[in-house]
């Protein structure tokens, strides 16, 4: 949501921060903008939409050369996207420029005190107040850019990333975090600022975590920290763990197909080194306590969107192996609702981003009732493990693509990790019953790589399908959640209307959605692990099929009973039941793709969504 870059050292800044910009722009594309100074004036370029049209004006109407600069690529809270809200801000004396991420929430108040100081607000974000505002503190700081950013901080309420340069002071940028987030890139005579690391990750690995309420100034050759009064602090060091390629489409024509094919690695990875050779789980680099985990009575999931879906599929396997109720919360309704969660509860938050506001808040919520938490996130030294008292990463890799894919299946992974791990230390499972479901993860790599050798039905069949109106998705037991997923994907990529429902439940209303034609996608249980589910969703397809339904059935290898029931059958190979959403989810990742791609979409960044939803 809002991708934030920065740049001061010895090249030219614009550069690398329309780079960087591109880097992360899947946080938002409604529009982009830059701001550089050069001989003690600064220059700005916004455009709105995608960053191409940024970079189009920056062709026709040059930027004077900089050494300092500072860009924005926009998902728009505050006012449509239009070339007047997009970022950069400028004060009226266009002495500051400021570039923003999140909401302030008390913008209106503000913006009513600079109105009847004489202000004239150019745009309707909330972001503009900022930069009139630190125009102002200046005099008030002795003109010292980061002093003046302090004291503005301490007036905002709400969620903000800021950075802001000053035309007075070149060789200064100047950053401050509250709840969104803000990385700072440590190189070598130049320095970085940005809201994720894929923004600098091809000029240094050394990276800094900022803490909450925290305000950053660099020069090319210093970093300083401190909190919103002006006290120093100490920012974390880390060092990145991936290569800029990873970041990169590597031959691909779209990330989401790169992704898609990356996910026996991913799978793998997330695996790797949490498996002993005598079988057993170990998850020492979680500090997750023994004790803690034998104290528990319910496991509590909050996540949103795919992630969501992940803690679903989950909670199938972990009350079945641990015997312990887990509920699965949207995060945006948790903390509203006034949940029943203390210190007897494991609070997993699982997000790929490790920044959704709305499991961030989610995750505070559930600390201030004093629950243990559990991050499962794809992005280290994000904010969500960071205040999390122990994480689990999983290891996908950057997922750029909007629609997320290769981070659902190591969701997966990671929560069954912590199911097997709760089910060991509190004696639920036998150790033979627990080897014998780590072989069958171990197997899972080469299950998901067969899957994908066998796409090509599947592609057809999207191509086919891009002129429905509608697609109804239904699955049983841990099809159930692979079915919300599918539909997930196709609305995301699509724009199609797309529901995805329990088998069961259709014929209390939903039925009366079916009519000649409509595709129905059917995640059928196996044949020979679930002969009860199996033949139940038999009985739920031909119910559809009596309506006119054309029936599309995910089924496994070797299951000849779905055949007189299915218009086509996608195979997917033989795993057992609580294994099946790793290998039955990818069709549908690759039935979305090929579908928004056979329609014309932008599949990497679709209309209206962002990755990082850094707001509530
Ligand atoms: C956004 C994305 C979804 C994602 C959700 C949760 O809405 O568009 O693809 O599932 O956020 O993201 P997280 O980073 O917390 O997993």
């Amino acid at each position: 949501m809002c991708g934030i870059v920065g740049y001061v050292g010895q090249q030219q800044a614009l550069e690398i921060v329309v780079a960087g910009l591109r880097r992360l722009e899947y946080r938002g594309y409604d529009s982009a903008g830059v701001a550089v100074i050069s001989d003690g004036e600064l220059s700005v370029r916004k455009k709105a939409g995608k960053l191409a049209n940024l970079e189009t004006l920056l062709g026709s109407d040059p930027m004077p050369q900089s050494t300092t600069g500072i860009g924005h690529t926009r998902w728009a809270t505050h006012g449509g996207p239009t070339d007047s809200n997009a970022h950069p801000h400028v004060s009226e004396d266009s002495t500051v420029a400021v570039i923003h991420n999140g909401i302030i929430e008390n913008f209106a108040e503000l913006r009513s005190e600079l109105a009847a100081a004489g202000v004239h607000l150019a745009s309707e974000t909330d972001t503009e107040v900022v930069a009139h505002l630190l125009a102002h503190e200046l005099p008030n700081a002795d003109d010292d850019l980061p002093e003046a950013m302090r004291r503005v901080c301490r007036r905002l309420e709400g969620a903000f990333t800021l950075v802001a340069i000053d035309r007075s002071q070149p060789d200064v940028v100047v950053g401050a975090r509250r709840n969104s987030p803000l990385v700072v890139g440590v190189g070598d005579g130049e320095n970085f600022l940005a809201s994720d690391v894929a923004a600098f990750v091809a000029h240094t690995k050394q990276a800094l975590e900022l803490g909450q309420d925290q305000v950053v100034v660099l020069t090319a050759d210093s970093v300083t920290v401190t909190d919103f009064a002006g006290e120093p602090v100490e920012a974390k060091p880390y060092l990145v763990d991936w290569d800029a390629s990873a970041a990169e489409k590597g031959g691909y024509d779209l990330f989401m197909l790169k992704e898609i094919a990356e996910q026996p690695r991913a799978v793998a990875d997330s695996l790797r080194g949490r498996i002993t050779k005598d079988g057993r789980i170990q998850l020492d680099e979680t500090n997750l306590e023994e004790a803690t985990l034998r104290s528990i009575n319910k496991v509590v999931v909050i996540a949103c969107g795919t992630a969501a879906h992940a803690g679903m599929v989950a909670k199938y396997a972990i009350e079945h192996w641990t015997r312990l109720p887990v509920e699965v919360e949207l995060a945006s309704e948790f903390r509203y609702r006034d949940p029943i969660v203390g210190p007897d509860s494991l609070v997993i938050a699982i997000s790929q981003s490790g920044e959704t506001m709305d499991t961030l808040m989610a995750l505070r919520y559930a600390k201030t009732q004093g629950a243990r938490t559990l991050a499962i996130c794809n992005t280290v030294g994000s904010t969500i493990p960071r205040e999390s008292d122990a994480v689990l990463y999983t290891y996908a890799g950057p997922e750029i693509a909007v629609a997320s894919t290769k981070a659902f299946l190591t969701q997966i992974i990671a929560a069954y990790l912590v199911g097997m791990y709760l089910a060991q230390v509190r004696g639920t499972m036998f150790e033979d019953e627990i080897r014998r479901v780590l072989l069958q993860l171990e197997d899972m790599p080469s299950k998901v790589d067969l899957v994908l050798d066998t796409t090509e039905g599947v592609r057809e069949l999207a191509r086919d399908l891009a002129n429905s109106t509608s697609v109804l998705f239904l699955g049983r037991h841990v099809g159930y959640p692979v079915a919300l997923e599918g539909a997930l994907k196709l609305k995301e990529l699509a724009y199609m209307h797309a529901e995805g429902f329990p088998a069961g439940e259709l014929k209390h209303g939903p039925i009366a959605l079916i009519e000649d034609g409509v595709p129905v996608i059917v995640v059928v249980p196996s044949a020979t692990g679930r002969a009860d589910l199996h033949d139940k969703v038999i009985s739920n397809i031909q119910e559809v099929r009596a309506r006119g339904a054309r029936v599309i059935a995910i089924a496994e290898e070797g299951d000849e009973g779905i055949t007189p029931f299915a218009d086509h059958v996608i195979r997917i190979p033989v795993v057992p039941t609580l294994m099946q959403p790793l290998v039955a989810t990818v069709p549908l990742q690759v039935f979305a793709c090929e579908l928004a791609t056979a329609k014309g979409h932008d599949v990497d960044q679709p209309r209206n969504l962002a990755k990082s939803v850094t707001v509530e």
